[in-house]
């Protein structure tokens, strides 16, 4: 990585043929510090939505000491970038070796599971001699709606709160700390999203009469896209916050929750070059195998800008993107919006990539990372950047003059 940079430095003076990912350390760091900050409680980050250890030391600087881990990977990944970090293993259906590493070898303590099967092999992993661990913490994903989100996390994982009594109080007698935590999807668009899943958690703990230490309320928490434009974050702290006090658990018990995107969405964008244009579709050189994969399968839009010395006067039309390996799937649909007269040689700058864009790259058709540049200058679009210091509160999300 090099001095600090923006995107139409980087087209003019380096004409890569290659993608560039231009990296803002400062727009996470930024991130981090909101969270630390201002959320009521605990925030992890949720290490899948990018790996890049540079990230994880930006984030950690921000105040972001907890890590939810998915994999034994990421786990070994996250210990030897940041050993002081806490770690939190909550994916609900680990291998036995991964919860054996990562309990006796890495220090893990935090476990999630959502059903008898797998309390039964974290028990077995984590006990020593045949003797049970004493210090576990153990978090029972309950199922909740997706509705709010663009993103569904609904079917995959969780128990229903109508079959959660037996596996909360199964796990209660496993634990030292016993917590609740679900997903309400990712990009979540409405705070409902977290106080309808916190009524869930109501049901639940009422159901099973347990005493319940960790409220984990995950991931979920929104970024800007084009057509997207949530409400202020602090909106959703304050609705959270709210719900969660209202909760019959004890008078110590700890809210957490482990934002992927919203910690990282804006640390990342990508330079692409324009090989070829059909009508209103551009050949560019990244895609669907690249970092461009949720703009071809879920048909995410993502802010496009063109990278001229000169700007373009001409009127904004609505492209769509071919990536550059042979294949018909390598489409992503769009519209993004550009000049009406883009053409082939000219870069663009894609925005908003620091969340599930690099972090899902392939190297399928030969098509790999390009270089990495560290930008000194604003992301596309923010969710940090509009305070009101007085009143503490961030207003609705919109785009950033730059
Ligand atoms: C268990 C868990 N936590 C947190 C996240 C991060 O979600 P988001 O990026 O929507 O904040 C995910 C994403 O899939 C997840 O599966």
């Amino acid at each position: 990585m090099h001095k600090p940079y923006n995107a139409l430095g980087v087209a003019r003076d380096a004409r890569p043929s290659q993608p560039v990912t231009l990296v803002r350390p400062h727009a996470a760091l930024r991130a981090a510090r909101f969270f630390a900050q201002k959320f009521p409680g605990t925030s992890m980050y949720a290490v899948k939505a990018n790996p890049s250890p540079d990230l994880l030391r930006v984030l950690w600087d921000g105040g972001i000491k907890t890590y939810d881990v998915a994999s034994i990977a990421e786990v070994r990944l996250v210990r030897a970038t940041l050993p002081e970090a806490t770690l939190c293993f909550m994916h609900p259906v680990k291998p036995f070796e991964s919860v054996f590493e990562a309990y006796h070898t890495h220090g893990v303590r935090v476990f999630s599971l959502d059903g008898m099967d797998e309390l039964e092999k974290i028990v077995e992993a984590t006990s020593t001699d045949g003797v049970a661990a004493t210090d576990l913490t153990l978090c029972v994903r309950l199922r909740v709606s997706s509705s709010h989100s663009k993103l569904s996390l609904a079917s995959k994982f969780g128990v229903g709160v109508e079959d959660a009594a037996p596996v909360l109080m199964a796990a209660r007698q496993a634990a030292d700390a016993l917590g609740i935590c679900f997903h309400v999807g990712s990009q979540a668009m409405s705070p409902a999203a977290y106080s309808d899943a916190l009524a869930l958690v109501r049901a639940a703990i009422v159901a099973a009469g347990v005493t319940v230490d960790v409220v984990d309320v995950g991931g979920g928490f929104p970024s800007i896209y084009p057509g997207m434009e949530p409400t202020g974050l602090q909106r959703y702290f304050d609705v959270i916050h709210a719900a969660f006090e209202d909760l019959p658990v004890s008078y110590s018990a700890e809210l957490w929750c482990e934002p992927g995107r919203a910690l990282c969405a804006e640390y990342a964008s990508l330079i692409v070059r324009v090989e070829k244009r059909r009508g209103d579709t551009l050949f560019i050189n990244d895609g669907a195998y690249g970092a461009l994969f949720d703009a071809a399968h879920v048909d995410w839009r993502f802010p496009a800008e063109l990278l001229r010395e000169v700007p373009s006067h001409a009127k904004p039309l609505g492209f769509s993107f071919y990536g550059p390996t042979c294949d018909d799937m390598d489409f992503m649909r769009g519209p993004f919006m550009l000049p009406a007269d883009v053409q082939a040689g000219d870069y663009l700058e894609i925005g908003m990539l620091g969340a599930y864009g690099c972090a899902m790259r392939t190297a399928f058709n030969g098509f790999t990372n390009g270089d990495t540049q560290v930008a000194g200058d604003e992301p596309m679009e923010s969710a940090y950047v509009v305070t009101e210091p007085s009143r503490e509160v961030v207003t609705p999300m919109r785009r950033v003059k730059r």
